[in-house]
């Protein structure tokens, strides 16, 4: 068991509770486990928010945080699976509470079959209550319900129930959208696995090699450095495949001449990576291969010089738009004017996607992308600690006028960016991604 940065989740605890008015109570559960099938779970993974306050990552959790009020100091409870001797030789090692309580510095533990009878208990004449309103995969709106009907059962010995209940997930997006240097190192350390998996995949290449097999190469390089699973399941696109933006059927064999795109990152200690590649499955550009590759990497460099703190989360999007586009007019893919064909949005037949997200412990993470506190909503203003993609792309699907030689081919070129104070860092830089780059990798005898 490695040792928890007890510190570091006391902090965000403190800083939630902060924002909570005094004696206020949030209620927050981990994740279920799936069945897969009979007898079998999907691989567990607990929930993003639940793991940022606690560190914790056993199922069935649930987390109680009381503000202070007057004299009460504010409290961290948890509530986990008891020890269970039987069934940790079964399914392995579980904290309990006690151990729980002081491997993770919380305030208290209980079994978490005790959770209702003391929530009607920390619920009475507590002044509002925060947990993920109607929150699908939460499920905690009918028990919160069930909760709240014990505590006004007792209403006749002069208990009051809260009197509102506040959505608290908004107030964890806000702070998960800065990173701290803990997070920031680990996103370094996935970035940087991946960056090595795309290597490994781009040198395994060889025309005729199936996608399952460039997958296995990925998956190969993410477990051997303790990566614990992909962060989304991996796109390995040969030829027009590429072209599917969601493709993940992965078994389709090469042939000589197609490029292959990789979108694939692995999540370590609850981060995500998530990195493009597209290559040429033989190791050689072709013309019109390079021709387009070098457009999307123009693109990407200029969506790149918008990022910097103070600058809006929608500039890298429209840098990157006006370079394709241009580009597009140039290549013989469009026709007219860059000004219309930007603002009529004819680009959208070649570059139907947005050209990023926020990147964290989700692969499209939480947070705003627009300032929603102003009556016009207008995009964000990056701060040194968010995480982006930055991931142009263009997609050519055979049609009437547009040139032959750009027919079912589909590059994106994607990196993880962390929001610095003197501009950007970018962290999946070990990913080669000019041209002499690549061939250069890629030269085999
Ligand atoms: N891999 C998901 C994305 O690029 O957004
Ligand atoms: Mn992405
Ligand atoms: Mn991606």
């Amino acid at each position: 068991m490695s040792t928890v940065d007890i510190a570091r989740y006391a902090d965000r605890r403190a800083r939630l509770l902060a924002q909570m008015p005094p004696g206020a109570v949030a209620v927050l559960s981990t994740a279920p486990e799936v069945a897969r099938n009979s007898d079998s779970d999907y691989l567990y993974r607990h929930d993003s928010y639940f793991y940022y306050l606690t560190g914790f990552t056993e199922p069935e959790a649930t987390l109680v945080l009381i503000a202070a009020r007057g004299e009460a100091p504010a409290r961290a409870i948890l509530f986990c699976r008891p020890k269970n001797i039987d069934r940790e030789i079964w399914d392995g090692y579980r904290y309990g509470p006690d151990g729980a309580r002081e491997a993770f510095g919380f305030d208290q533990a209980h079994a978490i079959e005790t959770l209702d009878d003391k929530m009607a208990e920390l619920l009475a004449n507590a002044p509002s209550l925060y947990y993920p309103l109607h929150h699908a995969s939460s499920k905690l709106d009918a028990r919160v319900a069930v909760w709240l009907s014990a505590v006004r059962a007792k209403a006749r010995t002069g208990v009051t129930p809260p009197a509102g209940t506040v959505d608290l997930l908004p107030l964890l997006d806000e702070m998960r959208l800065l990173k701290d240097d803990g997070e920031q190192a680990i996103m370094l350390r996935a970035a940087t696995i991946s960056a090595q998996a795309h290597i490994r995949a781009m040198r395994a290449a060889r025309a005729g090699v199936y996608e399952y097999e460039l997958e296995a190469e990925l998956l190969y390089e993410f477990r051997r450095n303790g990566a614990q699973a992909p962060a989304y399941n991996s796109i390995v696109a040969t030829g027009a495949n590429a072209c599917v933006l969601h493709y993940s059927a992965n078994n389709a064999q090469s042939k000589d001449g197609d490029l292959v795109l990789i979108d694939a990152g692995c999540e370590l200690d609850g981060y995500a990576s998530d990195i493009t590649r597209t290559f040429p499955v033989n190791g050689k550009f072709s013309a019109p291969q390079k021709r387009l590759y070098e457009l999307v990497l123009a693109a990407q460099a200029a969506a790149l010089e918008a990022i910097a703190p103070g600058l809006p989360y929608s500039g890298a999007h429209e840098a990157a738009v006006r370079v394709l586009a241009q580009g597009m007019l140039e290549l013989g893919l469009l026709q007219g004017a860059l000004d219309d064909v930007i603002a009529n949005k004819s680009y959208l037949q070649f570059y139907m996607h947005g050209t990023g997200h926020w990147l964290g412990m989700d692969v499209h993470d939480v947070g705003q992308y627009r300032n929603v506190n102003l009556a016009d909503k207008p995009s964000r203003v990056l701060l040194p600690g968010m995480v982006v993609t930055v991931e142009p792309g263009i997609y050519v699907r055979p049609a009437e006028g547009v040139p032959e030689e750009y027919w079912n081919i589909g590059i994106r070129i994607e990196d993880d960016v962390l929001v610095t104070a003197g501009g950007y860092t970018i962290l999946s830089a070990a990913a080669p991604k000019t041209v002499a780059e690549i061939e250069a990798l890629m030269q085999h005898d």
